[in-house]
C-alpha cells in the first residue's frame, strides 16, 4: 500500500539531503524507504507548523485535494449550494469549510448521527444528512429538503447510492467533481456505477474527474493558503493517528468502516 509519508533522512548520497532532514514522500508502509528527490518527494520545514503531521493532513495531499478540487475543479461562487459526500472525512471536512469561506451554502453527507453532528458543530456546515440505511431516493428527498433550489456543485467522495441521490437533486448547469468513489473500492459484486446520468442531460450538467497529482507543482502555494486559514481559525483539521506497522491492516480498514475521524495517519517511527 502506497501512501503519502513524512519521515526523516537516515542516510543520504544526495548533498541536498542531510541526516535528520524531514522529507515528504509517496512511499510504501515500511520502516525505511529508498527515494530520489523530485515529484512528490521534497524537503519540508516543520518549524513552520505546530505539528509535522499537518504535512499529511491540512497542508498535505488531503487538504490540497480539498483546496484544488473545490477551487480549481468546481470554481464555487458565493451564494451557490455545495453538496459534499464523505463530508466528515479528511478531504470532505476541509472541502466544506473552504466552501463556507467562499460564501456557499454547504450540505454534507456522512455516516451516523455523531459524524453528522460534527459537520454542523465543528466544521460549520449548514446542513448534515446521514446516509446510512437509506435508499438513493430517500436520500434525494432529504437533500432536496436542505437545498430546495437544487445543488449547484457536488464534491463526490463516495459514489454508489450517494452519488445517485445527489444526481437527482441537481440545479440547472450543475458541476460535479469526481474525487473518490470509496463505496466501490472493495465491492465484491462489481461496480455499482452512476444510475442517474440522465440528470446530466436534463440539467445540462458537467461531471469531471480530479486527481491531485496534477497539482504537485502548486503544492507550496496551496499549502500556504490552507496554513493561513488554519492559523486564522477558519479551518479545523482533525487527525486520526494509529500507531505501529503491525497495526497497518486494521488501521487502513478504518477508512472503509468509517471508524476514522479525520485524516487517518499511521505512525511507524517515533
Ligand atoms: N482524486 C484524488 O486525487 C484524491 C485524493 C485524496 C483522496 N481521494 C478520495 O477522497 C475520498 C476521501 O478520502 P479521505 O482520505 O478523506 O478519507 P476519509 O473521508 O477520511 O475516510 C473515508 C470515509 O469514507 C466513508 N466511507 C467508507 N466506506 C463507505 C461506503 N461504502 N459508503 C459510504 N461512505 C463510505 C467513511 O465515512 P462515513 O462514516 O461517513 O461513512 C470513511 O470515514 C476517498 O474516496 C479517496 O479515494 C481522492
Amino acid at each position: 500500500v502506497t501512501a503519502t509519508t513524512i519521515g526523516r533522512v537516515y542516510g543520504s548520497a544526495n548533498p541536498d539531503f542531510a541526516e535528520g532532514d524531514w522529507v515528504l514522500g509517496l512511499n510504501a508502509l515500511e520502516d525505511y524507504s529508498v527515494v530520489r528527490p523530485g515529484g512528490f518527494t521534497s524537503k519540508i520545514d516543520i518549524s513552520m507548523v505546530p505539528r509535522p503531521t499537518l504535512f499529511l493532513s491540512g497542508m498535505g495531499a488531503v487538504g490540497l485535494t480539498a483546496y484544488f478540487g473545490l477551487l480549481d475543479g468546481l470554481k464555487p461562487q458565493s451564494g451557490e449550494t455545495l453538496l459534499v459526500s464523505g463530508a466528515a472525512g479528511a478531504v470532505g471536512s476541509i472541502v466544506g469549510q473552504i466552501g463556507k469561506i467562499k460564501g456557499c451554502r454547504v450540505i454534507g453527507i456522512a455516516g451516523g448521527p455523531e459524524k453528522c453532528a460534527r459537520l454542523t458543530r465543528d466544521y460549520g456546515f449548514d446542513a448534515a444528512i446521514d446516509y446510512r440505511g437509506k435508499s438513493a431516493r430517500h436520500l434525494a428527498v432529504e437533500i432536496g429538503a436542505a437545498a430546495p433550489e437544487g445543488v449547484d456543485m457536488i464534491f463526490e467522495n463516495v459514489g454508489g447510492d450517494v452519488l445517485d441521490a445527489g444526481l437527482m437533486t441537481l440545479a440547472m448547469r450543475a458541476r460535479i467533481l469526481l474525487c473518490g468513489l470509496i463505496s466501490e473500492y472493495n465491492s465484491a459484486d462489481g461496480k455499482h456505477g452512476a444510475r442517474n446520468l440522465w440528470a446530466l442531460i436534463v440539467k445540462r450538467a458537467t461531471m469531471q474527474g480530479f486527481l491531485i497529482m496534477d497539482y504537485v507543482d502548486q503544492f507550496a502555494t496551496g499549502g500556504q493558503q490552507v496554513a493561513h486559514w488554519m492559523g486564522a481559525g477558519k479551518i479545523r483539521v482533525d487527525e486520526d493517528i494509529q500507531t505501529g506497522l503491525e497495526n497497518a491492516y486494521p488501521a487502513f480498514m478504518r477508512l472503509f468502516s468509517g471508524a476514522n475521524t479525520g485524516k487517518l495517519i499511521l505512525q511507524i517511527a517515533t
